[in-house]
């Protein structure tokens, strides 16, 4: 009998990966995708802890999930099997049993292999199931193989979890341990991938540059040497891979910029602060000017590099020229885009029982960095007005008759183009790039001559 799934899923590019994988298990059991929550027999909430703003939105859903399961009972539709997954799970699943107790189910990210199990139970009516154990076995043994039909850009989990504990950060405590996954069974999901469809690659780990896993002879292989690996398996175009730690940046992997064809010109590299201060006790372990040596040292294997960054206001004891710091910094990399937040405390952190800045402070600072950062944005991509880009064409645009892609440097491409072309490499004239994006028209419009 098919059973309608809804994912709703928050966070980063980990947890989307995952809600594939999740729906991937469930597909066996007869779930299939639902429009809405109201039309679902299963909702899974994947959660993000990351922040404060992040980890309340859970219980607003849930109390959303439990008027939705009511008025599906009252109409006669059957019951709703409510779960909760990803980081807030692993980090408070007592409490939201406690404060929603209507949940089924609660279960970490190291556990959802194990869903058939949780909805057998859940099914039977045998109460709600807590799992937010570190199973020894990993999960990834005992995964289904990926789905027949990938998107055109595919996520790959390569490493899982962190060992570096800045001291801002959940992560070390909701995604566990540092793990890397062995190479002949990354290879084997690529494999899968881009059977189903897939051409371009992002390899995904919280901390994915400091990938280690076991190569074919029992040695570790290092990412570079993993990249160039991937690099050639047939039928694949494009590879990235977030998100990497400044410290781990090795030579090998800067090389492969320079040298791996299907990797893209564009990184992200959190830098978090430019002050040597804030950098230390956030527990980076690296200073401002080791990342300036890094970044030139990228841009020397691959001159077209775009980079992008996280960056951390208002960090406990951040003063006044602790900022100009981080403004400098940015002034001098200039990024192609970058994501910044305002210091958000988040428990059992170490950071969180630092001296507070004022939310005023903070809101100030976010904003002169942001107006910053959007005008670097704007004017690179303002830059490529006249240039022809290769843009992997990826699925429908928002007008009839347009497609939207990625060029190599990340940016969204929107572009009039025949739905058949989408899963290939266009050269595309652009005519215009804006704040977010750029717009162009197929150098070879007919299909018949691309
Ligand atoms: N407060 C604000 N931002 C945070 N990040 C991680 N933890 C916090 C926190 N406690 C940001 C970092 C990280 C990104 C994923 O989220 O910039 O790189
Ligand atoms: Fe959020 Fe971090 Fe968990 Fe991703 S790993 S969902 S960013 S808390």
């Amino acid at each position: 009998m098919t059973k309608k799934l809804f994912i709703s899923t928050h966070g980063c590019q980990m947890n989307v990966y995952d809600s594939d994988r999740m729906a991937e298990l469930l597909r066996p059991l007869g779930y299939r995708p639902a429009a809405a929550p109201d039309d679902a027999d299963m909702v899974i909430l994947n959660t993000c802890h990351i922040r404060e703003k992040a980890s309340e939105k859970v219980f607003s859903e849930l109390g959303r999930l439990r008027a939705t399961r009511r008025e599906r009972e009252a109409a006669g539709n059957g019951g709703m099997i409510i779960a909760v997954a990803g980081c807030v799970a692993q980090a408070e699943g007592e409490e939201i049993l406690r404060r929603a107790p209507y949940v089924d189910m609660v279960f970490g990210p190291q556990a959802y292999h194990q869903l058939p199990e949780m909805v057998a139970r859940a099914s039977r009516g045998a109460g709600a199931t807590l799992n937010t154990d570190f199973p020894t076995e990993p999960k990834f043994d005992t995964l289904p193989a990926r789905a027949a039909d990938s998107a055109v850009s595919a996520f790959l989990t390569v490493q899982e979890g962190c060992d570096k504990f800045c001291s801002f950060c959940v992560v070390p405590y909701t995604r566990g341990a540092e793990y890397s996954r062995p190479v002949a069974a990354i290879l084997e999901e690529a494999r899968q991938l881009l059977a189903g469809g897939a051409r371009e690659l992002t390899l995904l780990g919280q901390n994915v540059n400091a990938y280690h896993g076991e190569g074919p002879d029992g040695r570790p292989v290092t990412l570079g040497r993993l990249i160039r690996l991937l690099a050639e398996a047939p039928g694949l175009e494009r590879l990235r891979y977030t998100t990497s730690h400044p410290l781990e940046m090795t030579d090998d992997l800067i090389s492969a910029h320079g040298e791996v064809p299907a990797l893209m010109p564009y990184l992200h590299l959190p830098v978090q602060s430019g002050s040597d201060r804030i950098l230390a006790a956030m527990n980076r372990r690296h200073s401002a000017d080791d990342y300036r040596r890094i970044v030139d040292k990228l841009r020397a294997a691959r001159s077209d590099l775009a980079l992008s960054s996280d960056f951390i206001v208002g960090f406990p004891g951040e003063t006044a020229a602790d900022f100009e710091d981080t403004m400098t910094l940015v002034g001098e990399i200039g990024y192609a885009q970058a994501y910044s937040f305002k210091y958000s405390p988040r428990p059992g952190t170490p950071a969180a029982a630092g001296e507070m800045i004022e939310e005023p402070v903070k809101d100030e600072r976010l904003q002169r960095l942001q107006v910053l950062l959007n005008g670097q944005q704007a004017d690179f991509n303002a830059g490529f007005a006249g240039r022809v880009l290769p843009v992997l064409l990826e699925r429908d645009g928002r007008q009839t008759g347009q497609l939207v892609g990625r060029s190599p440097y990340m940016q969204s491409v929107f572009v009039e183009a025949p739905r058949h072309r989408i899963g290939r490499v266009a050269e595309v004239r652009i005519e215009a790039g804006f704040g977010r994006s750029l717009k162009g028209v197929l150098v070879t419009p007919d299909a018949a001559a691309a």
